[in-house]
């Protein structure tokens, strides 16, 4: 089928990709030339494993061209796919206006019916407004050409984006036509033969299918960092909390590992668009609020434990490790680590970064911050500093010689806001440890 993908950002592209994989030919469109010439050449506008292969493989037996060109996309495509972002308005809720951009390129270039598949995450009932928007623009134009908008939201990690395509554990579609609903089957059929459940519902039970899942999913988060505060007060071990709870298997043990807030372009943005759009329809999610404060919280938590910790904390040099909101991406959208970074600055502290993937574009954030370094290698990070501030969990963290580390540093205070060193016995005879939920720092072996 030849399939339009409008937006070349973590979704529209690894959604582009994916399909061209599965046997379609795709056009991938977005506004941002730049972008677009870096995928004509194969160069990836951003990371994610296994992305760069199939992207060169796909153009190469041509079932995948990059294009600015929206026109051209509207007059090959079958089916067109919006997977522009849904950034927060200044209320919160979701700002649609780029999708509505979308709506008014394609009412002015179309030419025969088409579906529009809204892969972007939005909130309930905005398929509807699309669709009607789309056939009143379209009647504007004097065109009498049939529409109809599908809702078919997307379930990808950063980090995980190709993996989460061919491996979904589940594909939701909302539409109530037969005839949209067989059209979907055929772009889905590659996982006709796998146990990929493909569950079909109407439009608005689809849009809050996907604003639910994040929300529950950031709610976990929440509830384990809430009860890692408890446990640092009461002295218990919120990792032997956190598993002992996920052993249930009703429970389960993902999503169930304190740090100091999620963060990213979703779960921020997507928690207060629900609580957002159910305040407008007079509904309180009060647990959806919940999660959302405790992150807050979680986060301010961190900060005043960092400053607590290395008091009189004015003109020290710490060393911070990890940029990005999670590991394995370069994002560093809503993550934790702007935020503490920004706070200590204003504590006049001098700070050495290091991050994996996360330092070219924190860089173009604090480029004007005198106070702030990013280290090529993290063991230049050490040198000097009188503590560690552990903020994301790469696996690179996890390897470093810490004998190597310790000798660097100035003074040996390990602040782990991941708990990746929270059993690590050789780490808290060297250093003064403090981990996020777990004892700080003692050696008693309970016999
Ligand atoms: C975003 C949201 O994070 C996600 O929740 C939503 O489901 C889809 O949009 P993401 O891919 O991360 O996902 O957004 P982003 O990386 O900002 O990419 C959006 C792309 O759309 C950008 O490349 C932008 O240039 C492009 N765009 C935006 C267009 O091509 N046309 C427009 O009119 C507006
Ligand atoms: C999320 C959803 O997982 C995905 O299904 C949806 O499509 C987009 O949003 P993503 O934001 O890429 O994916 O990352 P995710 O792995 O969910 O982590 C989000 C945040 O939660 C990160 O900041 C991560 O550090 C944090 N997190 C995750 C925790 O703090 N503890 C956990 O146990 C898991």
């Amino acid at each position: 089928m030849n399939i339009g993908v409008i937006g070349s950002g973590y979704v529209g592209l690894i959604t582009a990709v994916g399909l061209a994989e599965i046997g379609h030919k795709v056009i991938n469109q977005d506004i941002d030339s730049e972008k677009i010439n870096k995928l004509i050449n194969c160069e990836l506008p951003f990371y994610e494993e296994n992305l760069e292969k199939l992207i060169q493989k796909n153009t190469y037996i041509n079932r995948l061209i990059f294009t600015t060109d929206i026109k051209y996309l509207v007059d090959y495509s079958d089916v067109i796919f919006i997977a522009v972002g849904t950034p927060p308005a200044s209320d919160g809720s979701a700002d649609l206006k780029y999708i509505y951009q979308c709506a008014d390129d394609i009412a002015k270039n179309i030419n025969n019916y088409k579906i529009i598949v809204i892969k972007s995450t939005v909130p309930p009932g905005t398929c509807k407004k699309i669709e009607d928007y789309l056939k009143e623009k379209i009647a504007q134009n004097n065109k009498k050409i049939e529409i109809d908008v599908v809702s078919n939201p997307e379930f990808l990690r950063e980090g995980n984006a190709i993996y989460d395509f061919f491996y979904p554990d589940r594909i939701i579609i909302g539409t109530s036509s037969y005839k949209v609903q067989n059209v979907m089957r055929q772009i889905y059929e590659y996982f006709e033969n796998s146990k990929v459940e493909i569950l079909f519902t109407d439009r608005e039970s689809s849009e809050l299918i996907k604003y639910s899942s994040n929300a529950f999913l950031a709610t976990k988060i929440s509830f384990i960092n809430e009860l890692s505060i408890l446990c640092e007060n009461i002295g218990a071990n919120i990792k032997d909390v956190s598993k002992g709870i996920g052993l249930d298997k009703r429970i389960g043990n993902k999503f169930l590992e304190a740090g100091p807030g999620y963060g990213g372009s979703c779960f921020p943005k997507d928690t207060s668009a629900l609580y957002n759009f159910a305040v407008k329809k007079g509904v309180n999610l009060s647990i959806v609020e919940s999660t959302i404060k405790a992150n807050n919280n979680q986060i301010n938590y961190a900060i005043e434990k960092i400053i607590k910790i290395l008091s009189p904390i004015e003109g020290r040099i710490v060393n911070l490790l990890g940029l990005t909101f999670k590991p394995n991406t370069d994002d560093i959208r809503e993550s934790p680590s702007i935020y503490i970074i920004k706070s200590l600055l204003k504590s006049d502290v001098y700070i050495k970064a290091y991050c994996p993937k996360g330092m070219p574009k924190a860089k173009k954030i604090f480029e004007n911050e005198p106070n702030i370094v990013f280290c090529e290698n993290i063991y230049e990070s050490f040198v000097d500093s009188e503590g560690c501030i552990i903020v994301t969990d790469w696996e690179d963290f996890k390897n470093i010689d810490i004998n190597l580390a310790y000798q660097l540093m100035k003074s040996c205070n390990l602040i782990d806001l991941r708990n990746i060193f929270y059993s690590n016995d050789k780490v808290k005879s060297l250093f003064n440890y403090y981990g996020l939920g777990v004892p700080a720092n003692k050696n008693e072996v309970y016999i």
